[in-house]
């Protein structure tokens, strides 16, 4: 299987915050960016692999800033590793300006997808060759975040995470 960058999959995908999409206190809902960050995380991991996708983990999220109603969000997901048949998604979102145009990184996630066959189970994927600074950190980066979504999914013991020793174990 041909490997690809993680410039064939970008994924960009623009949304205005709407009242619908707001929470008690005027800002953008947590579940409703979720729900924006999971679709174009899975839409970059399915360009990637040419397979469907469902998500096996969302690793990490973070809400740094609130985003209020109107704001422009801009949702940028990358595949950052690809292992045999999952692949790990960081997606960057922005608040824009609507004024000055200028966007600000407000928020980040890192989502794992497998790509499966008609019977749900998992299929192969091609491997990812970074090519910038910061997607070659994250691609260093994912083994580690991989061993503690398993660890913490029950399906790795502690003692099998080579990237985590320092963090398990005792000198
Ligand atoms: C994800 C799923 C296909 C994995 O199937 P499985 O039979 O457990 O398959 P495996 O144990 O071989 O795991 C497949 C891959 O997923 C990875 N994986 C599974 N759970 C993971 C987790 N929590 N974190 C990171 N990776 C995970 C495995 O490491 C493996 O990766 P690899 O092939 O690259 O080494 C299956 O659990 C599933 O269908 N889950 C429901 C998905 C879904 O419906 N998502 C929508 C959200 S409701």
């Amino acid at each position: 299987m041909k490997s690809k960058t993680p410039s064939q999959s970008v994924t960009i995908n623009t949304e205005v915050v709407l009242p619908n999409d707001t929470n008690h206190v005027g800002n953008l809902f947590g579940g409703k960016l979720l729900q924006w960050v999971d679709i174009t995380a899975a839409i970059a991991a399915q360009r990637h692999c040419g397979r469907v996708v469902v998500t096996a983990a969302i690793n990490h999220v973070s809400f740094e800033n609130p985003i209020s109603q109107n704001s422009i969000v801009t949702l940028e997901a990358k595949v950052s590793r690809a292992f045999t048949s999952s692949m790990e998604i960081f997606v960057d979102v922005f608040v824009e300006n609507p004024v000055t145009g200028v966007k600000t990184k407000c928020n980040e996630a890192i989502l794992t997808f497998v790509a499966i066959d008609q019977n749900g189970s998992p299929l192969p994927v091609p491997a990812l060759v970074p090519e910038t600074e910061i997607e070659q950190k994250r691609f260093d980066s994912a083994l580690r975040r991989r061993q503690l979504s398993l660890i913490l999914g029950g399906r790795m013991k502690p003692e099998e995470a080579t990237e985590l020793r320092a963090l398990f174990m005792k000198d």
